[in-house]
């Protein structure tokens, strides 16, 4: 029988046919999964990603329980009218500290991922209460429950606890002041902002809803919107990268 005429046995015989196409694939599989188990991250480290300061991790919270995702996604695709109109496309190491991540697909309103620092915080505290007072024809709801209801606060050692379990660095140190670091952000007057900035370098202390008192669900969810996608220094890295 000559070596082409061999196919023939699995041709006529789907058992064999079947084992054939296990073994067939199984190479494959083994190509790709097994380097995985050799490296310990997949994801590029890229200087200035930090872990959420519990002020922002709680707007973060607020964003979930709000379904802003719903009609937000918070990734830049590679591609030239996403990068033209939103910036530079997202890096997984902006998302590595997501538990869960953000990125969706469902764009019924822009994407998110670089939406820190485009408006003031009063732009996103009248919008978030009333966006048709900003933009006419929006189709965003409004959120104004969010200024009256104050965070809570003794829940955030345990949150920043639970994420180091699951793999986000937080010290001892940013868990013991958990409590302290969310109200410290939030009040540029509290005595412990300058420690608070020590423990999440380039992190903003604002009163972020512009109302006295303590922190609201506004003030977590606009200091939130403010520092995504503002960790990395895009020219550096772009350079280093060698892409410009
Ligand atoms: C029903 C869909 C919908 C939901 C839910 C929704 N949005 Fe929006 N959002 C939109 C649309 C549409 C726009 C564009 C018009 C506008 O600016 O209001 C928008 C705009 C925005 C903008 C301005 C973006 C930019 O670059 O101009 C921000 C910030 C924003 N939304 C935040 C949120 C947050 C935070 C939540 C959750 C609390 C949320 N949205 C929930 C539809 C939605």
């Amino acid at each position: 029988m000559s070596f082409w005429n061999r196919h023939k046995i699995f041709e006529k015989n789907s058992i064999i046919l079947i084992a054939g196409i296990l073994a067939v694939i199984s190479i494959g599989g083994l190509v790709e999964i097994t380097p995985l188990f050799y490296l310990k991250s997949t994801i590029e480290v890229v200087d200035g990603i930090r872990p959420y300061t519990p002020l922002e991790l709680t707007g973060r919270n607020i964003y979930v329980r709000e379904g802003c995702y719903l009609c937000h996604s918070q990734m830049i695709r590679p591609l030239r009218d996403e990068v033209e109109r939103y910036g530079h496309y997202s890096l997984a190491a902006e998302s590595m500290y997501d538990h869960p991540f953000q990125w969706g697909s469902k764009r019924t309103g822009p994407d998110l991922a670089r939406v820190g620092a485009k408006y003031s915080d009063d732009w996103h505290v009248r919008h978030l209460t009333d966006p048709r007072a900003i933009v006419p024809q929006s189709v965003m709801p409004g959120y104004p429950a969010l200024a009256e209801t104050e965070v809570k606060l003794d829940d955030m050692e345990a949150h920043l606890r639970t994420s180091r379990a699951v793999g986000v660095p937080y010290t001892d140190e940013q868990i013991a002041n958990a409590k302290a670091d969310l109200l410290a952000q939030a009040d540029p007057d509290n005595a412990g902002a300058e420690a608070f900035q020590e423990r999440y370098p380039k992190a903003s202390v604002r009163n972020f809803d512009g109302r006295s008192g303590n922190p609201t669900e506004l003030d977590a969810l606009v200091a939130y919107l403010q520092m995504l996608g503002t960790l990395v220094d895009f020219k550096l890295y772009d350079e280093k990268a060698n892409l410009r």
